[in-house]
């Protein structure tokens, strides 16, 4: 059984690596009333990532740690893990967090942690996914937002977007179109688990209350 959500608004601490245009999105959705969720803090593991400051501008907490001050991965994650902690989130976003993550972590937030993935999971685990659809003259490609479980890329999905992929795409123009979706299906999939809508029942992904159908997984813009 996964911990119930209980804040209202939803506490989130978002993990970043780089640029963070996730985590903008986001940010903005928020602002804009469209999802009942508090961005309680936002961690990187990298100094310089940019979203950094998209964080402090919206006057959310953003803090480092730096995965280079740790010995190993498992004393990394329980500094992440305690750090996290202190602001009690009730889901905890991975934007774009290039690490990965001890199974001990993970079980810790499991049913409470999500990742968003730039391919049409089961498609394309891990790196270099736009590439990848390209070589394999895919006609679309796309992005997943998943529960994170210990099978990297791997965890149930809560919600896919697709786009087609054409003859002049290269994979920066693929990456580009993709992250459009990702920008729309992120907020969509916070917006839900803060709703209460959806959540992981063992591993299963439960839409108000069933699980959910490859229809209600696919991303249809609201207008
Ligand atoms: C996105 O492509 C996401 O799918 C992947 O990492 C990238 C993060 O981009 N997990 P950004 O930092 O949100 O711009």
């Amino acid at each position: 059984m996964s911990e119930s959500v209980t804040s209202n608004p939803l506490r989130i601490v978002v993990l970043i690596s780089g640029s963070g245009t996730n985590l903008q999105a986001l940010i903005d959705q928020i602002h804009q009333g469209e999802v009942p969720a508090r961005i309680v803090a936002v961690i990187s593991n990298r100094a310089d990532a940019y979203g950094l400051r998209r964080a402090e501008q919206a006057g959310i907490p953003a803090r480092v740690l730096s995965h280079r001050d740790y010995a190993s991965r498992e004393a990394y994650d329980t500094a992440l893990q305690a750090q996290i902690n202190e602001y009690r989130p009730d889901l905890i976003v991975l934007a774009g967090f290039m690490r990965i993550l001890s199974d001990e972590f993970v079980r810790h937030y499991q049913g409470r942690m999500i990742n968003i993935h730039p391919s049409l999971l089961p498609r394309y685990k891990g790196l270099n996914t736009h590439q990848r659809a390209l070589e394999a003259g895919d006609p679309e490609h796309g992005c997943s937002v998943h529960f994170v479980t210990p099978e990297l890329d791997g965890g149930p999905i809560i919600l896919q977007a697709s786009v087609p992929i054409d003859a002049s795409d290269t994979p920066e123009s693929l990456a580009q179109k993709v992250h459009v979706q990702e920008h729309r299906i992120y907020p969509q999939a916070v917006e839900w688990i803060a709703r209460g809508r959806v959540r992981l029942e063992d591993d299963n992904v439960l839409f108000d209350g069933q699980p959910i159908s490859e229809q209600q997984r696919r991303y249809r813009a609201k207008n």
